[in-house]
């Protein structure tokens, strides 16, 4: 696009935005966001946007409700602003878990929040390693899940580990692990996760191979950090020598630093789709940064080349590497 490329930082991760807007060498646009006394919230973008390629870079991270209503506000704004394009990029994109009917008179929230953005006015959407790939199809605006395997890729290749088995901490994760261990030409191992209630994970049987294996638990989402702590004892018992956990969105709520601490866990790798906070940096954690490739992602779409080629380029710096 010819269009002047504008950066917006929401005020989830203001942090990843300034770093995505200092690669692109693009200041940010300055926004003005407060709450009232009520509790509502306000947006104004402060100089003008018209005829402008517009980025809002806001993940729905907790406070879920309160950074998904800034985003909608922040757009609506843009779009009464005349600009040419808005594309709202969450790097992680909150009430996706929530995809389907499984029991009767439950909402399908992914859709209704998808919905909501797409009315807003935004034109396309980003975001980062979607709970499931089919979510995209709730969007009838274009929509982009950006793949994070490639970083996965270069974190392990760097720590040397021998004897990896990659484990699905449940049968809904199977389809991400078996994509990272294809890469890495390693087997895979599922946990059979039975859930109780919401909130509350049991983990039962583990199918393949785990006994004196270095286990990488592989997940999109750790939030209390049950499924993945639960997951990690199970290995435990069945022999597993060491464990790893990649998860591409750090939540961390309730119970999770505590659960992480105490758990046969060797390391968390995540990344900073979510700002982790200063009380949550604990040493077992490691914070893969997802920049880079964003601000390669913007600038391709924003002069409509295509994102595939930095992917292809990625694997075979990995691939050399192997
Ligand atoms: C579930 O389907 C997701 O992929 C995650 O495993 C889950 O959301 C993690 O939640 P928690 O950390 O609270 O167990």
């Amino acid at each position: 696009m010819k269009e002047q490329m504008k950066i917006i930082a929401g005020s989830a991760n203001y942090p990843l935005a300034e770093e995505v807007a200092r690669y692109l060498k693009a200041p940010l646009t300055p926004t003005e966001v407060k709450r009232f006394s009520d509790g509502e919230i306000y947006a104004r973008i402060l100089e003008s946007v018209r005829g402008c390629d517009v980025f809002v870079i806001q993940p729905t991270s907790p406070d879920v409700n309160a950074n998904l209503m800034e985003l909608l506000l922040t757009v609506d704004a843009l779009k009464r602003s005349s600009p040419a394009r808005i594309t709202a990029v969450i790097p992680y994109f909150g009430y996706q878990r929530q995809d389907r009917k499984a029991k009767p008179r439950e909402p399908i929230s992914a859709k209704v929040v998808a919905k909501m953005i797409e009315a807003a006015g935004v034109d396309i959407v980003m975001a980062f390693d979607m709970h499931v790939p089919q979510v995209q199809g709730f969007f009838d605006i274009p929509s982009d899940n950006l793949d994070v395997i490639p970083l996965y890729v270069e974190a392990i290749l760097k720590k040397k580990l021998k004897d990896v088995v990659f484990v699905a901490p449940d049968i809904g994760g199977v389809a991400r692990t078996r994509t990272l261990a294809k890469v890495m030409d390693a087997p895979i191992a599922i946990i059979d996760k039975r859930r109780s209630e919401q909130g509350v994970a049991t983990a039962e049987h583990v199918i393949g191979d785990v006994k004196s294996k270095t286990c990488i638990l592989v997940d999109d989402i750790i939030d209390t950090a049950g499924t993945i702590t639960e997951a990690a004892s199970i290995l435990v018992r069945h022999g597993a020598k060491d464990i790893y956990v990649m998860a591409t969105h750090a939540i961390l709520s309730g119970l999770a630093i505590q659960r992480l601490q105490e758990a046969p866990i060797t390391e968390l790798i995540t990344t900073n789709t979510i700002l982790l906070p200063k009380e949550k940096r604990i040493s077992k954690i490691s914070v893969i940064n997802i920049a880079p490739l964003l601000a390669e992602t913007i600038k391709r779409q924003h002069e409509g080349t295509s994102m595939g080629h930095v992917y292809e380029e990625l694997h075979k710096k990995n691939m050399r590497k192997k």
